[in-house]
């Protein structure tokens, strides 16, 4: 187990409450808005909990897969409150165990901030998805604003010992290194949080 999968382990039982605030202010509409644009067969890295299953829409098939044994218990509760084309795995997102172009949709919600080889796991949703498939990423990041970075720089330290998370990774960046194409940007709060939503062109 990796130091991180372990910190989130231990974090499960307390996860969703220490968001319950952000989470109903802003999380679900941000949730609502990425997951509604979810297609055919689906794979969510860093499924966590399990918060985005509620929002997906009804004919899609999702596979989430997440390293922290923990969290995935929480995520197979809410599974069973109904949500019946969901499959868990346990699974590291830099070593996919499924073959290339297996999905029509790839989803990550707050993961890559966290993902201790951000371009590795990149890759990794790169090559399991189908050409001319699409990624959603809503995920928080470093602005492009030094003065916005100031409180992220603060924060940061605290992050990366609780949950092992960065609160300045250039994950847009991260993203095109990985060979997707960014296809539209919004910025959800000013450019920390932003969805992103890229595809990996037909052909490749
Ligand atoms: C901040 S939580 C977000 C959970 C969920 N996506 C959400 O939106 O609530 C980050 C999640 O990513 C998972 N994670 C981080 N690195 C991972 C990796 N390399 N492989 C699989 N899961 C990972 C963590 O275990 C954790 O559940």
């Amino acid at each position: 187990m990796t130091d991180t999968a372990g910190k989130y382990d231990r974090f499960s039982g307390f996860y969703d409450s220490f968001e319950a605030l952000i989470e109903r202010r802003a999380f679900s509409k941000y949730r609502k808005r990425a997951l509604s644009l979810a297609k055919g067969k689906v794979l969510e890295i860093g499924v966590g909990t399990g918060k985005n299953l509620p929002y997906y829409p009804e004919d899609v098939e999702v596979t989430g897969i997440d390293f922290s044994r923990g969290m995935l218990e929480k995520a197979e509760r809410r599974r069973e409150l109904g949500l019946k084309n969901v499959k868990l795995m346990l699974m590291d997102a830099q070593n996919l165990e499924f073959g290339d172009n297996t999905f029509d949709t790839v989803v990550s919600t707050f993961v890559f901030c966290t993902v201790p080889d951000p371009v590795k796991g990149l890759e990794e949703a790169y090559r399991v998805l189908k050409p001319g498939g699409r990624a959603i990423f809503l995920e928080h990041m470093k602005s492009k604003s030094k003065l916005l970075n100031v409180p992220l720089y603060l924060m940061d330290p605290v992050m990366r010992a609780l949950t092992g998370t960065s609160m300045v990774r250039e994950t847009q960046k991260n993203i095109e290194k990985a060979g997707f194409k960014i296809e539209r940007v919004e910025n959800l709060f000013f450019d920390i949080v932003r969805l992103i939503i890229a595809t990996k062109p037909s052909g490749d």
